[in-house]
């Protein structure tokens, strides 16, 4: 059975992306773009599962759109919109809501740490936000995932939900299981303060992060502020890795420069990371602040950006209507 394959993302509306969304993702997903079909969805129905102020979210679905197209996503190539454009996603979510257990998501552990200690208080749609996660990817027959590692075991429940349906309606095959794709390259991005914890828009300290939209000077500044070692740069990696800001350092230059880590040791070993430094700064600089720019000058033209969202959501609609049709058929809806 050689199906087409399809690749599927989505991607919070969180305005303000950053370095590791851009390593982590957005790269990856301008390469996919080149090889396969691909659709890419900012889902703004996930970001409300914790409350948002209406103008800030709308803002944020347009600044998360503008930093797709200024990495090179391209809307002739790929289908990009906003899940709640296409009814598809909320209504398949309903269905899949009968199909997914509660055992299953009660295992889900995002769940529990954005919950956090009073999980009465959180909303049902945060509980129930892996279905809605299932419905994105199955309302297309998405083949392929590409995710952050802390979306596993989404992808996991979108793989049990799949089958399970597949298997109540009788139909093998219907829905294909969708394969994460968890690029091996790509290094994490941490925080610049923090090597254990993962960048992040939600920490305090602008410095603990480089924005997309972030000057030249401002990168200079946070890099040179960034935590390192006082020791000079090791010649192999097990000693890179007892220092965990020095190997986030080290990591995004190689990230960037596209020269292998050992490359990069064996290029260093015995500097000082203000050497490193400066050479990280200088790339960051000539990778970033046209991005910034670009993302920029896009949000100053609403109606363009508008524009490229009807044009996807038209596309996306065709393909979900389609699916929802057999769907519906499948469960014996009228
Ligand atoms: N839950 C994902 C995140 O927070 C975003 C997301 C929603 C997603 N629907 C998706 C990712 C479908 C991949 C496929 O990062």
């Amino acid at each position: 059975m050689s199906k087409k394959k399809l690749v599927f993302s989505g991607v919070q509306p969180t305005g303000n992306l950053h370095l590791g969304n851009y390593l982590g993702a957005l790269k990856n997903f301008v390469s996919l773009q080149k090889e396969m079909d691909c659709i890419y969805c900012v889902v703004d129905l996930h970001a409300i599962t914790v409350f948002q102020k209406p103008n800030d979210l709308r803002e944020n679905v347009f600044e998360t759109l503008a930093s797709f197209i200024a990495t090179g996503l391209n809307p002739d190539r790929s289908i990009i919109f906003n899940q709640s454009a296409v009814s598809g996603h909320a209504e398949l979510a309903w269905i899949l809501n009968c199909t997914s257990r509660i055992g299953w998501l009660n295992r889900m552990t995002q769940f529990k740490d954005k919950a956090g200690s009073d999980k009465e208080k959180a909303s049902v749609g945060l509980y129930i936000y892996p279905n809605l996660m299932a419905a994105d990817i199955l309302l297309y027959k998405a083949t392929h995932v590409p995710v952050g590692a802390d979306q596993k075991q989404h992808l996991e429940l979108s793989r049990d939900i799949a089958q399970k349906f597949n298997s109540d309606f009788n139909c093998k095959d219907f829905f294909p299981l969708p394969e994460p794709l968890i690029s091996k390259n790509v290094a994490r991005v941490m925080s610049l303060r923090d090597g254990k914890k993962k960048m992040s828009k939600s920490e305090e300290s602008d410095y603990s992060r480089i924005n997309l939209k972030d000057s030249a000077d401002d990168i200079d500044k946070k890099i040179k502020k960034a935590k390192s070692d006082s020791e000079p740069i090791p010649d192999n990696l097990k000693n890179l890795e007892k220092k965990p800001e020095a190997l986030n350092l080290i990591n995004i230059y190689s990230e960037i420069s596209k020269i292998s880590l050992d490359k990069v040791l064996n290029e260093m070993s015995g500097k000082d990371y203000s050497f490193l430094k400066k050479n990280l700064t200088e790339l960051l600089v000539k990778e970033i602040t046209p991005v910034g720019k670009e993302i920029k000058k896009l949000l100053n033209d609403k109606s363009h950006l508008e524009q490229i969202l009807k044009k996807g959501k038209e596309k996306a609609n065709i393909i979900a209507e389609e699916n929802l049709k057999n769907i519906r058929e499948k469960v014996g809806l009228i």
